[in-house]
């Protein structure tokens, strides 16, 4: 096992720069996921790490060893691919055992490394099988088989499970949070699927075009977004985010359509008079009596998931569209006025020419917003 270190990767295809400096330190067992929209980059700084593609500039460490020039062969990291390759014609068990083969290990080690391997992967009772008489998530074990008999330092994982269908990859989640959980391999994945980085990840990366715009736990880029990008990128259904003017005191801020939203604790003082873009998750509005909301939406469109009702509306009847999710089934007309309130604590602010987060009150109490 091995820490992995990205010190300021940059890499350029030709004259096109696609990573822009990425520096992140991954702990020796941690998991983490590179998480980001398809073509932000994710696929190049994995290759980067296996070896597969030069680095630009920047160094990578793993362990202590700066591996920029090292063959991948040499770096100790196994690579799980979307597509899992297994030779057709061998057993499982071959097939496990092949890579160790080509290395001339002995025969004994080999057969006692995938006896363990399957044992852990709960493939024991398969070895003799032929991949096409395995189900895709066997075979997907298998493939995840072939990379445990290395015993590398690191695991890295380019979006294994998009090839599977949606039943088959939740369980294979578990699976593989499970498996990391009994190895604790350092282990760096890539995904464009949120749900994916958030139930496997120990922290996340979360790349926005070559960029990495925040580094934290799931929970943290959840609760404090870094960037209206993060914002807007993790949670389903999307953050509202729309840009209002903060009042001239600094306490309040001035919704479109004339609704006034208290900010939490403080206020935004340095913004006073300002204008700001405002996140409101769906997640956190709440239906209210008409006298003591603070805004209210026409709504246009409503989905009953079941669980939750997904309320799609005008917010103050204006022009900006809001999506609020509330718990359990619920039944509105359409153009029907609904007054709604939202916590301040859940406010997230963010400068509008920089992007970046300016305060938030997650993680405060909850207070009823009552001034209209
Ligand atoms: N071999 C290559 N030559 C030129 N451009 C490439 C090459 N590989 C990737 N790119 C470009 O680099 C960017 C990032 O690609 P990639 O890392 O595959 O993204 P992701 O895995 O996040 O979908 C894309 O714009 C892609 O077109
Ligand atoms: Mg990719």
């Amino acid at each position: 096992m091995a820490r992995v270190n990205l010190q300021d990767v940059h890499k350029s295809f030709g004259k096109i720069e696609v990573i822009h400096g990425i520096s992140c330190d991954i702990e020796d067992g941690e998991f983490i996921v590179l998480l980001g929209p398809s073509g932000c980059g994710k696929s190049t700084v994995l290759r980067m790490i296996a070896g597969l593609e030069s680095v630009t500039s920047g160094e990578i460490f793993v362990g202590d060893t700066m591996v920029n020039q090292m063959e991948p062969a040499d770096r100790d990291i196994a690579m799980v691919f979307q597509n899992y390759a297994l030779y057709p014609h061998m057993s499982v068990f071959k097939n496990m055992a092949y890579g160790l083969k080509i290395r001339r290990m002995p025969k004994a080690e080999i057969e006692e490394r995938v006896r363990r391997a399957a044992e852990i992967l709960e493939l024991t009772d398969y070895l003799d099988r032929k991949p096409r008489q395995l189900s895709g998530g066997q075979r997907q074990r298998v493939a995840m088989g072939r990379c445990i008999v290395r015993e590398p330092k690191v695991f890295l994982f380019d979006e294994p499970l998009s090839n599977l269908d949606a039943k088959l990859r939740v369980q294979m989640r578990l699976e593989l949070r499970n498996l990391h959980n009994k190895l604790k391999v350092t282990s760096i994945y890539v995904t464009h699927d949120q749900v994916e980085a958030m139930t496997l990840g120990d922290r996340l990366v979360v790349i926005n075009e070559g960029c990495a715009e925040q580094i934290g736990s799931p929970l943290e880029v959840y609760e404090k977004p870094a960037t209206v990008f993060v914002a807007g990128f993790i949670g389903s259904p999307a953050m509202n985010l729309f840009r209002v003017v903060v009042s001239e005191d600094g306490t309040r801020v001035m919704l479109p359509g004339g609704g006034i939203l208290p900010l939490p604790e403080r206020g935004c003082p340095e913004y006073r008079g300002k204008r700001v873009i405002i996140g409101l998750r769906p997640e956190h509005f709440s239906l209210a009596g008409e006298k003591d909301s603070t805004l209210d939406i026409a709504v246009n469109h409503v989905e009953t998931l079941g669980a939750d009702t997904l309320v799609h509306g005008l917010l103050n009847g204006e022009s900006e569209m809001l999506t609020v999710r509330l718990s359990g089934i619920k039944s509105f007309a359409e153009n029907q006025r609904l007054s709604l309130n939202f916590a301040p604590a859940h406010i997230h602010l963010f400068d509008p020419e920089s992007e970046q987060r300016i305060v938030s009150g997650s993680g405060n109490e909850p207070q009823r917003a009552i001034i209209r």
